[in-house]
């Protein structure tokens, strides 16, 4: 399989970090649809950490059902990484990752996140810190890795460059998201570009990210890059079960079946549970407010399902909307799958909207 310095991950899938949406719900969301190798926090700023501000740990929450964890730092030479890597190893963290591609000016204009691949000497003297701070701490037990775009702009193009330089001072694993920062997400990721990390790096596990939303594309994009592993974002949050999908296509030749609206709902449904379990119910309902756009990508023509989601009042009508939708589509679609079936996300506070019975990890 895919391993990340001493870590042994069980597929070669892993759940990017997505701000705002790859919480601890969300992560095991994903990881009981089956096929995460592994998951990552959103990108913590590392002196929120060490402030402990409320936020900062609630985005770094995990749990046991959570394994592998990786917390995902941000910041610049002048910030206490080192320290906030620590940090995380104390509070859960398997895997310690630096973000060196984020192109949003909150994190680029205070030299982290992509500004990183602007000056590759500075950023592998930074990387080198946390490493030893990171080795002093838990004795090698625990990985460093780097997520960066291929370069600030295409006539910088320095992750092969950057790549090996951190691959000399002991990270672990780079991902690469085959587009420029100036690109945003713009066009689309440039996954032979990738191809030229994986050859400077031959030591290291490489993996590729990129527009990867079926399993053909997890498929095609390790074949092009040559890479050893494939990091979804966005196509997970329309489709939490693509990790099982893509891993049955790559271990066993053939994609898992897509599963059926009812089915779909399920899994919404089980992640309003998993929500209000880890943050209320008036918090799980805004972030469903936030995130139903795009699980209604994957279901059709389901505009009427997502108004009634944008304007319940809280969770308990927005359940029932969901209920109802299940229902309707249910008795269209023959045959009707039980949405209690546990592996796809139903579970039985989804199914009697009884919310003195939750069912959580
Ligand atoms: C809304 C949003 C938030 C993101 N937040 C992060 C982040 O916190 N850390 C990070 O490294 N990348 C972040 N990314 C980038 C993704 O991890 C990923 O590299 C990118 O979306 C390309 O992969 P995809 O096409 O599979 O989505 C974010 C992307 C989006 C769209």
């Amino acid at each position: 399989m895919l391993r990340i310095g001493p870590v042994e991950l069980a597929s070669r899938l892993l759940l990017a970090p997505i701000a705002g949406h790859t919480d601890i719900a969300f992560r095991l969301l994903c990881r009981e649809q089956g096929g995460v190798g592994a998951a990552y926090t959103d990108l913590l700023n590392s002196r929120a950490i060490l402030k402990e501000t409320s936020r900062t740990l609630d985005l770094a929450r995990t749990n046991e059902s959570d394994r592998p964890c990786g917390m995902q730092l941000y910041g610049n030479s002048d910030d206490p990484l080192p320290e906030a890597a620590v940090w995380a190893i104390d509070h859960g963290a398997q895997i310690i990752d630096i973000n060196m591609g984020c192109p949003v000016d909150k994190v680029a204009k205070k030299n982290g996140g992509s500004l990183l691949l602007r000056d590759c000497a500075n950023t592998t003297r930074l990387a080198e810190r946390i490493v030893q701070a990171v080795r002093r701490h838990a004795g090698g037990r625990v990985p460093v890795t780097a997520k960066m775009r291929l370069g600030w702009d295409p006539e910088h193009m320095v992750a092969p460059q950057l790549a090996r330089q951190l691959a000399d001072i002991g990270i672990a694993a780079v991902t690469v998201h085959g587009r420029y920062t100036v690109q945003f997400f713009s066009g689309s990721a440039d996954w032979r570009a990738i191809a030229r990390v994986v050859e400077a790096v031959p030591e290291i596990p490489v993996i590729g990210n990129g527009d990867v939303t079926t399993p053909e594309d997890a498929q095609e994009l390790l074949a092009t890059a040559r890479c050893a592993g494939v990091m979804i974002g966005r196509g997970a949050l329309r489709t939490p079960w693509i990790f099982r999908q893509a891993h049955a296509l790559l271990e066993h030749g053939a994609a898992a079946p897509e599963p059926s609206i009812g089915e779909k709902l399920g899994v919404v449904l089980r992640h309003l549970e998993l929500a209000a379990h880890f943050d209320g119910e008036t918090r799980a309902a805004t972030r469903m407010r936030q995130h139903i756009s795009w699980y209604g990508k994957s279901m059709g023509h389901v505009k009427p399902l997502k108004e009634a989601i944008r304007t319940a009042p809280d969770l308990e009508s927005m359940v029932r909307a969901l209920q109802d939708a299940r229902d309707r589509f249910q008795s269209l679609n023959a045959p009707a799958v039980p949405a209690s079936r546990t592996a796809l996300g139903g579970s039985a506070w989804a199914e009697s909207g009884d919310f003195s019975k939750r069912i959580c990890p």
